[in-house]
């Protein structure tokens, strides 16, 4: 990513997970970043070069970049003081599965408000997830509205989904697949492709709805492989068949591809659900059927649950028996408990009755907020020391345990657990 680029002042608006990794990278880059966010202490913490969120070499990238990063609760020092502003507020799921635009919606008001002021054109480009149609139907009337100006005129606008997984979310942003620029205007596009140029990696320049649509449609479908290889793992169980053996003949098709056909007990985390649950509510509203993605949310359900029934068959009554669960993180090298398979899981234990005693490296804080009440161990290997063990995710340091003499019931394959004395996996 090398070569002659014009350095820009980027704001941020939101520095959770998406802005902060996104400020950051553009830092790195040269860029000048502010972050704004109406957190006084998440904003304090990142001048002390501190991430307030646990994700792999952030911590390096702010303190090493700390010259090119700055955070403020101030929106207009940042927005007066920069020529692009990323929307990266959060867009949570309503009870109803419909978005909450409440954070976005302030955020775009905040910024109008500034820019009324500013004798300069401005560029606003959304990245939080947003349904097709939000940034031209919802975004694009705010900023004229609370700014007096003309978006296309005085105001840019873009959408730039991002495609980050937490845990290599810095390596997603600098070696991306793939960037989409959705633009209003042939000035907008241009800064963009500016501030991308040397990114080695195709970019799509599309409309603001295609790029919105983008990421949804890229987050439904990789639930759904998940979902398939799930569904077609509970059959090879049945069948005898190493469901991972499968994987790999399906994956060497380079129309399929090996990525996410890891069956297990399914997918968490703060995106694919939210994402799932708003396609539908959207479909529901519009009267459009979304088939394929119910059914991938529906196995989805089913899928951690198949744990408890295996482990049924080898305890058949649960009530009083201690059960240890192996990670509690929605995946791997994460603290995020969101959606987290092993919630479900818990909960059905607890409702027959068994004790729980639970292991993860990163996310017991955040998961004593939920279960106060559940026992935690201080390792993993305590854990072992329980009428059987379920692995819900896949740490690297659960395949060094001593499973000799143990059920485990395995819902993240982890080839060492083989060597229990009962061992079966959720699909093979
Ligand atoms: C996901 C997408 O992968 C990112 O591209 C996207 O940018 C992000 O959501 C987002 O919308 O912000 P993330 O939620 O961090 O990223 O997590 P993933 O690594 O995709 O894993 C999601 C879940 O699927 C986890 O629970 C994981 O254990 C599960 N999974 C993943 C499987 O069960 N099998 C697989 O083969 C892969």
């Amino acid at each position: 990513m090398l070569g002659y680029f014009m350095k820009m002042n980027i704001s941020i608006v939101g520095a959770g997970y998406v802005g902060l990794v996104t400020g950051a990278c553009f830092a790195k880059l040269g860029h000048k970043v502010t972050c704004v966010d109406i957190n006084r202490e998440k904003a304090q913490k990142i001048n002390e070069g501190i991430p307030p969120i646990f994700e792999q070499d952030l911590e390096e990238l702010l303190s090493t970049y700390k010259q090119n990063i700055t955070a403020t609760t101030d929106y207009n020092t940042a927005i007066t003081n920069s020529d692009i502003t990323f929307i990266c507020v959060g867009t949570p799921t309503l009870k109803n599965g419909n978005i909450d635009l409440s954070f976005l919606k302030d955020s775009t008001i905040s910024i109008a408000k500034i820019l009324k002021e500013k004798n300069k054109w401005h560029l606003v480009v959304i990245k939080s997830t947003v349904l097709p149609g939000t940034t031209q139907n919802v975004v694009l009337p705010l900023l004229e509205k609370h700014s007096g100006k003309k978006v296309g005129i005085d105001i840019g606008l873009g959408m730039n989904p991002e495609f980050l997984k937490e845990g290599v979310a810095i390596k997603d942003f600098l070696e991306s697949d793939r960037i989409v620029i959705g633009y209003y205007d042939e000035k907008s596009l241009n800064t963009l492709k500016e501030l991308y140029k040397n990114f080695n990696c195709p970019i799509l320049e599309t409309t603001l709805s295609a790029a919105e649509m983008i990421k949804y449609a890229s987050n439904a479908f990789l639930a759904t492989k998940i979902s398939f290889i799930n569904e077609i793992g509970n059959m090879c169980k049945k069948l005898g068949i190493d469901t991972y053996a499968v994987a790999e003949g399906m994956g060497l098709d380079k129309r399929i591809g090996r990525a996410f056909l890891d069956s297990g007990i399914g997918w968490g985390g703060s995106c694919f659900p939210k994402d799932v649950d708003a396609l539908i509510a959207w479909a529901k509203e519009n009267n459009e059927k979304t088939r394929i993605i119910e059914s991938t949310r529906e196995v989805n359900q089913q899928q951690p649950l198949r744990l408890i029934t295996i482990l049924k068959k080898h305890i058949p009554k649960l009530q009083g028996k201690t059960i240890g669960i192996l990670g509690l993180a929605f995946k791997p090298d994460t603290d995020d408990i969101r959606e987290s398979r092993a919630i479900p899981i818990i909960d059905q234990l607890i409702k027959e009755g068994a004790n729980i005693k639970a292991y993860d490296p990163e996310a017991m804080k955040n998961f004593k907020k939920l279960y106060p009440n559940i026992n935690y161990c201080s390792s993993a290997s305590d854990v072992l020391n329980s009428d059987a063990i379920l692995i819900t995710t896949k740490w690297d340091e659960f395949t060094e345990l001593d499973y000799k003499g143990k059920i485990v019931i395995d819902g993240r394959r982890i080839e060492t657990a083989k060597r229990a004395k009962i061992y079966e996996g959720v699909c093979w």
